[in-house]
């Protein structure tokens, strides 16, 4: 996304891609797009099939005691959601960048960044048995979480904020028309469900599990029992299909201040990690690089650096707006093993809340479809 958004503004730029082409395309990811991500996806010429094949969705739904509750986006905030893949966001970005003759080294291994306090930082890599240094302006380290950028930073100069929390999501993807026309977020006494989609054939479903629960003991008949008494509701009934994918993820909120250091810029994943309840993984690390590239523009158009100089800062602000929501929704929606009765009380009145209060709804409507992006 970066990389297309510099070539938009005539800014030279290498992209060194740790995994294969496949790897990326495949990997089931994240697949909600705020109505932001899908505008600057679209401006940047990369909408073609998103806006043939992704999913507009208005609203979404909040179940509890064997209810649903339908939070009206539309209504509430005039905005939307759409239900497209990250994998297949990957590859529109990946066909646009090749169909322009600019390339992509994959399998590019990244040793080691020097000289990130100079004005021509270094990138070490290893690709195709050969060893290459790459002399740039500047280094986007968009390399996640385990990537080589944020730990060349030097000791002293990163804080880092995090929680931990005491579950995990066993995600299945199942070839089954989904049976809810939008998402339903379920809180109920055996723990958090999520029924989710990538296409009219294909659902994603989601259950709160151990962080470190042995997916061998999870047989696809016991992950649609489980799916079936969380997600239950009168009158409604859950679809089944062949599970096709299967996996365990766990959960983190996780951010590092400040997100640069010399000519190091941190974006996505690499600076901050959110917990998926709200999907906003993927949208924070396009706004990130929005910024970024913002930033660079101004840089190479007038030479001025106030942009660049306050990037941290700049993309903190939604950063941490953004954290407090996954962590919110997060908190109203799992089972806690410490919660004791009073604790379920609470959580089950602040459902009630936002269903039944407009403030309420419209915060968390605002939230999800995504705050502004140059907010
Ligand atoms: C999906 C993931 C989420 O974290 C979420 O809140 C909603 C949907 C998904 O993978 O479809």
């Amino acid at each position: 996304m970066l990389s297309r958004l510099l070539d938009l503004h005539g800014i030279e730029n290498v992209v060194l891609e740790c995994k294969t082409r496949d790897y990326i395309q495949e990997r089931v990811r994240a697949g909600v797009l705020e109505q932001g991500t899908v505008e600057l996806l679209s401006e940047i010429g990369a909408g073609e099939r998103l806006q043939r094949e992704g999913l507009v969705h208005d609203g979404i739904e909040l179940r509890f005691g064997g209810q649903g509750h339908h939070i009206d986006f539309r209504a509430l905030t005039g905005r939307s959601i759409t239900i497209y893949a990250q994998s297949e966001v990957i590859r529109d970005l990946i066909d646009l960048r090749l169909a322009d003759q600019r390339e992509i080294l994959f399998e590019a291994d990244v040793t080691s960044v020097h000289g990130l306090e100079s004005t021509e930082p270094r990138v070490r890599y290893r690709h195709d048995g050969k060893d290459g240094e790459l002399r740039c302006d500047f280094i986007a380290g968009c390399d996640g979480y385990h990537g080589v950028c944020r730990t060349s930073i030097p000791r002293g100069v990163l804080t880092e904020y995090e929680r931990i929390y005491p579950f995990g999501w066993l995600g299945i993807l199942a070839e089954a028309p989904p049976s809810s026309h939008e998402l339903v977020y379920a809180n109920h006494e055996r723990g958090f469900a999520l029924l989710s989609m990538r296409s009219p054939q294909l659902s994603r479903l989601y259950i709160q599990c151990n962080p470190e629960e042995d997916i061998g003991e999870w047989p696809d008949a016991r992950v649609w029992e489980e799916l079936h008494a969380r997600l239950a509701a009168r009158g409604w009934s859950l679809i089944e299909g062949p599970v096709i994918q299967k996996g365990v993820t766990g959960m983190r909120s996780y951010v590092v201040e400040p997100m640069q250091f010399g000519r190091l810029f941190l974006a996505g994943d690499a600076a901050h990690i959110v917990p998926p309840t709200g999907a906003k993984g993927l949208n924070l690390a396009v706004a990130d690089v929005h910024m970024l590239a913002r930033a660079l523009k101004e840089f190479y158009s007038s030479g001025r650096r106030e942009l660049l100089d306050r990037y941290s800062e700049t993309c903190l602000r939604r950063v941490w707006k953004v954290q407090r929501f996954s962590w919110w929704m997060t908190s109203m929606l799992h089972r806690f093993e410490s919660d004791n009765a009073f604790d379920r009380k609470r959580q089950l009145a602040e459902l009630d809340y936002v269903v039944s209060s407009r403030a309420a709804s419209q915060s968390l409507a605002e939230n999800y479809v995504g705050l502004p992006i140059d907010d």
